[in-house]
């Protein structure tokens, strides 16, 4: 007994002895500082995921602006400084910016690789994803997106009797069920089933859908679904409903979506379930962010009875001008919509404060960077990362960081504000809840414009109030930092009723 003890002993003590000499990346001449944390492949992962933003303060005043730290096997060069963003995104020769999304997304959502590398199709989906979700495709979305939120907000026949009465209701609750029916009709159309049916059924999703979203930071971080069971269920029933013969038997699907079929079924080689699947990654990718934007911006707005009055007359305006009545269907378009520079403002400032997204690109070669401060050696296949909630929470860039102002992004004339500055100097990347460069969320107009018509539609319809009027901020779930928009740690209850329009 004693000597397998020993035996066991000694095996451990060399394999830690082995882990030190050949397992330990050492820091070379000219890279950046280097954290290997104390645990094996996890490297720094645990005190990284507990809290980024203060783990990247810590190693910020340790090291500087730029240093290294191992996490999940990966080395990860943190740039900080955001005077050096500009310089980061210069060098983009020297990134491949699909590698890490490619592998995440077939990781999490069960396809194949859709890299045109690997062989499975030849669809370059970013080039779909700018055609269709930008530029003339946008006013078709939005006003798709317009017409299904009144449709969830205030249905036709809606009983007159019902209207009158105050309704109470969890406020992120309240966003989830909004924006994810009118979004799901928005990209994926209607059905010819009735309307109450058609609901049942996109509640269902519903459901699925927050059962897999609640385990995606452990598929990111690279777990197998076949770990969660409720999960993976659920996200196979959502893939279900996405596969194409249902979707043929759908109207108004949106030109993203027709698109992507098309292309699917000429360019690629995936069978119909993975079909659906790279679906499935859009509807994640459509919802998961805008939920929680959606519902910070109404928080805030509604806590704030200067952004409230402020919002009211910018949308009372707007409707005004455009000759709209309430008592029937809203319409605004693109022009209208892009001249609200109050709502731009809130939702600017909700996001800034919610925001927790972490860019990432991967070296394709060793390479220099060269900073601001100055220059550092990055070997092939390492992770340059910038964290921007670094930024948006700098009290030189955002005096008093923590508190929502809603006219922190208004000029003087009460246009949109373009110049913020750290030490003196004109920043270029002061907000970037939605990425930056080749990889920046090709959906972040139609994002802005969502949550716009949401607040439009909210304020001009209903009137709305916080059951307790000494509301308190809710935390933001750090859980899911790393992945965009943090939900609140716990919902928030009001109450609403539909104005006699
Ligand atoms: C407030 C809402 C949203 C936020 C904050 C947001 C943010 C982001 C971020 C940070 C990325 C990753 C960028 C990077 O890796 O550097 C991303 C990617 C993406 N977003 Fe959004 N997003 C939002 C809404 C939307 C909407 C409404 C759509 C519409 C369909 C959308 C579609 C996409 C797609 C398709 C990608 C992946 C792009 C690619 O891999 O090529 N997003 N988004």
């Amino acid at each position: 007994m004693l000597t397998t003890s020993l035996i066991w002993g000694i095996v451990t003590a060399v394999c830690c002895c082995l882990w030190l000499i050949f397992g330990i990346r050492r820091r070379q001449m000219g890279e950046p500082p280097l954290e290997n944390g104390l645990i094996p492949y996890l490297g720094c992962a645990l005190k990284f995921g507990a809290n980024p933003l203060e783990f990247l303060r810590e190693n910020q005043r340790k090291h500087g602006h730029v240093f290294t730290c191992k996490l999940m096997g990966k080395y990860v060069h943190f740039v900080t400084n955001s005077l050096s963003y500009h310089k980061v995104l210069s060098h983009g020769k020297y990134f491949d910016w699909k590698k890490f999304h490619y592998t995440t997304s077939a990781q999490a959502f069960g396809h194949r690789s859709i890299d045109p590398s690997d062989g499975n199709t030849t669809e370059n989906i970013n080039n779909t994803f700018n055609k269709t979700l930008q530029g003339d495709a946008l006013n078709s979305l939005s006003e798709a997106m317009m017409e299904n939120l009144q449709l969830v907000m205030r249905p036709p026949g809606f009983p007159k009797s019902k209207s009158a009465a105050w309704v109470t209701e969890g406020m992120y609750a309240f966003c989830y069920r909004v924006m994810f029916e009118a979004g799901y009709l928005t990209l994926f159309g209607r059905d010819h089933t009735r309307q109450d049916t058609q609901r049942a059924l996109i509640l269902n999703n519903l459901d699925n859908f927050k059962q897999f979203d609640k385990v995606f930071p452990a598929l990111v971080a690279g777990l197998p679904i076949h770990m969660f069971k409720t999960a993976h269920k659920a996200r196979e029933r959502l893939a279900e409903g996405l596969k194409h013969e249902k979707l043929r038997t759908r109207d108004q699907v949106s030109e993203l979506i027709r698109l992507r079929m098309f292309l699917n079924d000429t360019l690629s080689t995936f069978d119909d379930t993975e079909k659906a699947k790279t679906h499935l990654a859009i509807l994640w990718a459509s919802q998961a962010n805008t939920i929680p934007a959606t519902f910070w911006s109404l928080f805030q707005m509604m806590r704030s009875p200067e952004a409230m009055k402020a919002a009211t007359e910018e949308v009372n305006k707007v409707l005004e001008n455009a000759g709209q009545k309430l008592s029937n269907s809203i319409y605004l378009n693109q022009m209208q919509l892009n001249d609200l520079p109050v709502l731009d403002s809130i939702i600017k400032e909700a996001l800034r404060l919610s925001s927790a997204s972490l860019n990432i690109r991967t070296a394709k070669e060793d390479f220099t960077l060269h900073l601001e401060d100055g220059s550092y050696n990055i070997r092939k296949d390492d992770i340059i990362a910038l964290y921007p909630q670094l930024i948006h929470l700098d009290p030189e860039i955002y005096p008093d960081p923590m508190t929502f102002k809603y006219d922190r992004y208004l000029d003087e004339n009460r246009k949109t504000k373009t110049t913020f500055y750290s030490n003196g100097i004109k920043l270029k990347y002061y907000y970037m809840p939605f990425g930056s460069g080749a990889m920046i969320c090709p959906g972040r107009l139609f994002a802005v414009q969502e949550i716009k018509q949401f607040l439009i539609l909210m304020l001009s319809c209903f009137e709305l109030e916080f059951v307790d009027s000494h509301i308190m901020c809710p935390l933001l779930d750090q859980s899911r930092a790393g992945l965009g928009i943090l939900p609140p740690l716990n919902d928030i209850e009001f109450k609403y009723k539909l104005k006699h329009l």
